[in-house]
């Protein structure tokens, strides 16, 4: 069973948006995979890097759409983005540190997920498609 199953719950109906949260949600089983496997902290080296970079790459897109469709929750979002940035950062620096975190970082992701696409992601997905983006 994955951690996280992507459904409708967390479909916004916007092709490369679901596109990118979808690679999102398989780093996130990847790395539930290898904590539930006993290699949580190996993997979190490998899959948080990741994360971040993709994360950062996902972001930029999302705020591309606003920005070009003139969203008026533009603001809003994007400081959402940038403390979601912040605190992937921070835990990354707690793994360099020594910390064990791969039971953090799996908690983290599943509150953005609930909190954040569920909220705000799908609120622009309903925004992008009143505006007939696909
Ligand atoms: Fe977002
Ligand atoms: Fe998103």
């Amino acid at each position: 069973m994955p951690f996280i199953t992507f459904d409708e719950k967390i479909t916004v109906h916007i092709k490369e948006i679901d596109d990118h949260h979808q690679t999102l949600v398989r780093l996130i089983n990847e790395l539930y995979d290898a904590v539930v496997e006993g290699k949580g902290e190996e993997t979190v080296s490998v899959v948080l890097p990741e994360l971040i970079n993709y994360t950062m790459y996902h972001f930029f897109a999302e705020e591309d759409y606003m920005v070009k469709y003139e969203y008026p929750k533009y603001h809003d979002h994007k400081m959402e983005h940038a403390k979601l940035i912040d605190q992937t950062l921070e835990l990354y620096e707690r793994y360099n540190e020594g910390v064990k975190i791969s039971n953090a970082v799996l908690d983290f992701l599943k509150d953005w997920l609930n909190g954040h696409i569920m909220g705000l992601d799908i609120e622009l997905g309903h925004f992008l498609q009143e505006r007939k983006v696909a």
